[in-house]
């Protein structure tokens, strides 16, 4: 029998990884749906959605991502990132599904000096952390199959990230500035996925809550000097302080995570960030 996978918000970076894997889990059947066809943020349409499809696992793709954005366009972000969220839970505890539901490393501080594991406290400084902290809250309180990872600094082939906006520079700029305090980890999404349909595909779910990113910590400044490196652009990279770099959300100085405890539960093994970024560059440039 294969199981039934319905992935929200498809169309983005993590739902495109998860597409581009499919082959690999012929057990698996996955329905797809982005914000035309299923929008998580309205009720009735979760449920009706629920109720017609036989649902097994939901993996929710489907986020408001726009970190600065959210700061003015909270209303948005609460739907999409907290709303979105607790419907899925019902919707999955009506059907007896597992929902399966990404966060993020913003919902915490960044006061920290060495990695986040899950029994840390977290105290979101941005909009876009609050939201999603309270979709992961909303989750917990509504179902009690669930899984929640928390990962960081997604990059992939698809959609935006900071890889793709430093290579669209290097085609007018032969300098630019990138921060350098701030630490976190990058994270391949298609890795991502990997862990996700992993988890799936494992005799039995500890459910709960896991942290989930690539190895081994890095500044956005190295990141970027990186990144150039791999894709051969001569770009001289500038390290600044971000209180030289304005934005309209604060971001945390250090947000890595740490991912031991789905190790220990799933063997699930985080790989380093640098080991997909070639390829990745390699098939865009
Ligand atoms: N990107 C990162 O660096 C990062 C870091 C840490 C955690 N995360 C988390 O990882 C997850 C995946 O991120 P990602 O980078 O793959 O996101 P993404 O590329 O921005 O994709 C999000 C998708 O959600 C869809 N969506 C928005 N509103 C929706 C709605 N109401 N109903 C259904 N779909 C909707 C969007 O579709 P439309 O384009 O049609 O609106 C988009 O395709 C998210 O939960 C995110 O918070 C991301």
């Amino acid at each position: 029998m294969k199981k039934h996978i319905l992935v929200t918000g498809a169309n983005g970076q993590l739902g495109n990884s998860i597409k581009k894997q499919e082959n690999q889990w012929p057990h698996f059947r996955f329905i797809y749906t982005d914000s035309k066809t299923l929008d998580i943020t309205n009720q009735n349409v979760v449920e009706t959605f629920f109720k017609k499809n036989s649902i097994e696992y939901c993996i929710n793709c489907a986020a408001y991502t726009a970190v600065d954005q959210a700061e003015t366009d909270q209303e948005l972000a609460f739907k999409i990132n907290a709303l979105g969220p607790k419907y899925l839970a019902l919707a999955c505890k009506a059907s007896n599904a597992v929902l399966i539901h990404i966060s993020t490393d913003f919902v915490f501080d960044g006061c920290k000096t060495s990695p986040y594991t899950e029994t840390d406290t977290p105290n979101p400084i941005n909009a876009y952390g609050r939201t999603k902290l309270q979709g992961e809250n909303s989750i917990v309180q509504t179902t009690e199959q669930y899984i929640i990872i928390r990962t960081s600094w997604l990059y992939s082939e698809y959609g935006h990230n900071f890889m793709k906006t430093m290579l669209r520079l290097s085609k007018t700029r032969s300098e630019i500035s990138v921060v350098n305090d701030q630490v976190g980890s990058p994270t391949y999404a298609g890795d991502l996925a990997t862990a996700i349909l992993k988890i799936i595909d494992s005799k039995t779910i500890q459910y709960g809550l896991y942290h989930y990113s690539n190895t081994v910590e890095t500044s956005w400044y190295d990141f970027a000097k990186t990144i150039f490196k791999f894709a051969n652009k001569d770009v001289k990279v500038n390290p600044i302080a971000s209180a030289h770099y304005p934005t309209l959300a604060k971001r945390p100085n250090y947000s890595v995570l740490q991912s031991e405890k789905l190790l220990e539960q799933f063997n699930i093994k985080a790989s380093r960030w640098e080991s997909h970024l070639k390829k990745v560059l390699e098939g865009l440039t």
